[in-house]
């Protein structure tokens, strides 16, 4: 039988989320202000607001932070507030995690993000070993 519930040391993990964007439009006044640091970097304002409508791009911002949340839960526990995600000279989104001890756990990390009218979503995979990272 082949059950893949909670294997020990899994060699790669995905996560997944989905927002609601008008959630978010809504939500646009207060990030100028109390939540502007809180949820997003300067740099993820500046991307998001380059656009007519920043909304979609905050979604899938926040979807991205909680799919990486999900995805590397079995190699280390991340604190949302230290994961960006920037943009290559493509537009292929990337993470930059702002915690030292990541450096050392050689984990592998890919984001594929998506907006249609009314929803965001994300897609995060992680590549490492958890024995490796519990001996850090
Ligand atoms: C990438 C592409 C498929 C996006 O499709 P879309 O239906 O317009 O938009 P989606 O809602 O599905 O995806 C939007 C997200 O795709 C991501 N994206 C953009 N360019 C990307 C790329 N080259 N590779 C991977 N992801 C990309 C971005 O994260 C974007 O969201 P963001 O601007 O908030 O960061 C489309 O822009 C495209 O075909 N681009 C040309 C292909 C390409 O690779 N160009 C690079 C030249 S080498």
């Amino acid at each position: 039988m082949f059950d893949d519930r909670s294997p020990d040391n899994p060699d790669f993990n995905v996560g997944i989320d989905c927002e609601d964007i008008q959630r978010w439009r809504k939500m646009l006044p207060r990030l100028e202000s109390g939540y502007r640091r809180k949820l997003f970097t300067e740099g993820e304002h500046r991307y998001c607001r380059s656009f007519n409508d920043p909304a979609p791009h905050y979604a899938v911002r926040w979807c991205a932070k909680e799919a990486l949340l999900k995805a590397i839960s079995p190699f280390y526990k991340l604190d949302l507030r230290v994961i960006e995600i920037d943009n290559d000279k493509d537009g292929r989104p990337f993470f930059v995690v702002n915690d030292p001890a990541m450096a050392g756990l050689n984990l592998t990390i890919r984001v594929s993000l998506a907006h249609s009218r009314e929803t965001a979503t994300a897609v995060v995979m992680v590549a490492g070993f958890v024995r490796n990272c519990h001996e850090q």
